[in-house]
């Protein structure tokens, strides 16, 4: 039936070039190797730059095309040489993962000046400014493009000792929205994912304590999340073909847990 879209056509991400912060562990590793699996030309993006090659290495045993950039996204002028090097490999990138992340969990009153700027600085900062600079150099080579952020439950939740993260998570769903309104004219979409609890280094050692084991407990689907259970989403918003309408969205991924109220 020539006139309904195979499933195979509308995530083709052939032609594409994906760049993804974060991409030497965790939910960027995968997010990364789901991009070149589908044909995206993937600029691997962290501070571990021997991690990186490790992924860079998976993804070319299985024929994909990678490249790696070492990168602190707190750094202003490292994200422009980031985009610089991009282009310089694949052309133009037209797919960013915005989704670099730390947290440095507290007592709010406890909480460091310091500690409170470095989570804001990566989780929140650094996404508007590698955002914009994607924006700004899709709008420039008249390219559309789609930029997907790295959210949370804790954009909408709150959790103990987590202020700092919240709140920066918070306002990446703002953030999402405010890119979406103003790029939208030059064909730029800007998404977000927020996923619940995903197991990764970011929380390993948590949820391997009893208090940890206690928090699946309260999770509808009484699981924590592989980063797998995220490939589908990432892939919707990745491809214009297949999420082309929307666009300041945020898509929570959580196994339930919103709906408890956290
Ligand atoms: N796992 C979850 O349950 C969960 C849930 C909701 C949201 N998230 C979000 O998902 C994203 C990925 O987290 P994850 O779970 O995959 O954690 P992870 O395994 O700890 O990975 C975090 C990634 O961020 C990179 N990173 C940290 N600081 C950086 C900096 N200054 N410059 C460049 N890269 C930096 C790390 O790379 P280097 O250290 O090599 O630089 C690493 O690749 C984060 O935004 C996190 O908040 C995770």
């Amino acid at each position: 039936m020539p006139d309904l879209p195979s499933v195979t056509e509308m995530f083709d991400l052939w032609g594409e070039v994906a760049l993804v912060t974060g991409a030497s562990s965790g939910l960027g590793r995968r997010f990364a190797k789901v991009l070149a699996a589908q044909g995206a030309k993937v600029v691997l993006c962290a501070r571990s730059t021997g991690k990186l090659e490790a992924v860079k290495a998976e993804i070319e045993f299985a024929r994909g095309d990678a490249v790696c950039v070492a990168l602190d996204v707190t750094d202003p002028d490292g994200i422009a040489a980031a985009f610089d090097a991009a282009e310089a490999a694949f052309g133009t990138v037209t797919i960013v993962n915005n989704n670099a992340g730390i947290a440095k969990p507290a007592k709010a009153i406890d909480m460091s000046h310091e500690d409170w700027r470095s989570v804001l600085a990566v989780n929140l900062d650094a996404v508007w400014f590698v955002a914009q600079e994607a924006a700004r150099r899709m709008a420039a080579a008249g390219k559309p493009g789609t930029i997907i952020n790295t959210a949370s439950i804790l954009s909408f939740l709150v959790g103990n000792g987590m202020a700092s993260y919240a709140v920066a998570k918070a306002g990446v769903v703002q953030a999402t929205k405010s890119l979406a309104l103003e790029v939208a004219r030059h064909n730029i979409r800007v998404n977000a994912i927020a996923p619940g609890y995903v197991l990764t280094e970011i929380n390993r050692s948590f949820f391997e304590t009893d208090a940890g084991q206690d928090v699946i407990k309260t999770i509808p689907q009484r699981r924590i999340g592989d980063p797998a259970d995220l490939d589908g989403t990432l892939l919707l918003l990745a491809s214009g073909k297949a999420s082309g309408f929307m666009t300041g969205s945020t898509i929570v991924i959580d196994g339930g847990h919103m709906m408890t109220g956290g």
